[in-house]
């Protein structure tokens, strides 16, 4: 792995490690009960966070978006690049879904009211499809990285 290519692949550790520790955090906020005067405040927080977390996606999202990633990576065989493409289709599911997310809780907030099962439960579903996108990238950059024996070899 040349220089660059190693300083691809140690950021996108760093950052899906960033992303796992934030869902953490939101899971374990969701999961404390509250009394509801905060269970209201906390509508509001959570948005705060949802939507911060949602601009450090987008950041993470652009370079692995761009579609040099997999060139500067190395990446020449077809079932890669095809791996790779309908992961990056993710991208767009799991916006989309965080916006439906920012605009539920945007309304609850609006009306003063506590957080949802529903919410709760959608927001911890999307967490879920995240955690399983972050790990499909982590075998395919992997894969990338270090390829395993041909069947020749
Ligand atoms: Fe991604
Ligand atoms: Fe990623």
């Amino acid at each position: 792995m040349n220089a660059l290519q190693h300083k691809i692949a140690s950021t996108l550790a760093e950052e899906h490690g960033a992303v796992r520790a934030t869902m953490r955090a939101i899971e374990l906020e969701l999961a404390r009960p509250r009394s509801h005067p905060a269970e209201v405040e906390r509508v509001r927080d959570l948005m705060e966070e949802i939507r911060a977390f949602r601009h450090c996606l987008q950041r993470h999202f652009r370079p692995e978006q761009a579609g040099d990633l997999l060139s500067v990576m190395g990446v020449v065989d077809a079932a890669t690049i095809r791996l790779a493409e309908q992961i990056l289709v993710q991208h767009e599911s799991i916006e989309g879904r965080l916006l439906g997310i920012l605009s539920e809780l945007g309304q609850l907030g609006e009306a003063g009211c506590a957080l949802t099962e529903r919410s709760k439960q959608e927001i911890r579903s999307l967490f879920a499809q995240l955690a399983r996108h972050e790990h499909l990238e982590n075998d395919l950059y992997r894969r990338v990285v270090e390829p395993g024996p041909t069947p020749e070899s």
